[in-house]
């Protein structure tokens, strides 16, 4: 593998042609995690894309040998309509039979959030070796955020835990994430991101701007952006190694 594979950008026209080939993907990372490893170690991202994605995920991944962690969660209770876990359970947990014992769930009812992410660093490292994940999926705000790396907020600067609270203003929110020592540490990640209203966030990630994602985005590993034309709307001719349809 090259010292930096380079960026692959995959520009789909329809979210459910987005969704397909960003499942194949998945499905792929999968096997090949089982087959090398025993086990395939991925994290899931939270907000409203992944909806298109999980339930093409029922099917096609061996979830008895999978463990399910979350990039991010919100610092509410599981059966919370924000709730990042809920939305997983919804759309993949429940209907592929996701064994409990495979998901770990941010405690993020936990009065104590600090508590909850040293307890999550456990988890996520119980039992393992770097790199934690197998896959990383995220998403990207409008803003560059990526799992609750928010820009101006204290997660930005830990590098020696992998999982913290952090109070969000912006969104007049607390939330629990994981750090960029195990966000950029994953074997791979890949980025959802669909809508224009990504465009000029998308733009000035893949261009090294200094937003959150953009760090994970440019990290020393693989990283793949599946997104649609219009969150792809903004990327300059040099991206060239945009894969269209
Ligand atoms: C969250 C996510 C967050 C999300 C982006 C994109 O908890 O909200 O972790 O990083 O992926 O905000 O969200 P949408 O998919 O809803 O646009």
């Amino acid at each position: 593998m090259p010292a930096n594979p380079p960026l692959r950008i995959v520009v789909k026209n329809s979210l459910a042609e987005l969704a397909g080939a960003a499942a194949a993907h998945v499905r792929a990372a999968a096997a090949e995690a089982i087959r090398a490893r025993g086990r395939f170690r991925v994290a899931l991202a939270g907000g409203s894309t992944p909806r298109a994605l999980y339930p093409l995920l029922v099917t096609g991944v061996d979830w008895t040998r999978t463990d399910v962690f979350f990039g991010d969660e919100r610092a509410v209770g599981p059966t919370d309509p924000q709730s990042n876990y809920r939305m997983a359970r919804e759309t993949l947990l429940v209907p592929a039979q996701v064994p409990e014992a495979n998901v770990v769930r941010w405690r993020a009812e936990d009065p104590n959030l600090d508590t909850a992410a040293r307890d999550y660093e456990q988890a996520l490292t119980a039992g393992a070796t770097p790199p934690w994940l197998d896959l990383a999926l995220q998403g990207l705000g409008p803003d560059g955020h990526t799992a609750s790396l928010f820009p101006g907020t204290s997660a930005l600067a830990e590098e020696g835990v992998l999982a913290v609270a952090v109070d969000v203003p912006q969104m007049g929110q607390r939330r629990l994430t994981l750090t960029y020592p195990a966000l950029c540490g994953a074997r791979e990640v890949c980025f959802l991101v669909v809508g224009r209203d990504k465009a000029s966030a998308l733009a000035a990630v893949v261009d090294g701007n200094r937003l959150p994602a953009a760090r994970i985005v440019h990290r020393a590993g693989p990283v793949t952006i599946f997104c649609d034309r219009e969150a792809a709307s903004g990327l300059q001719p040099h991206d060239k190694n945009q894969e269209v349809p």
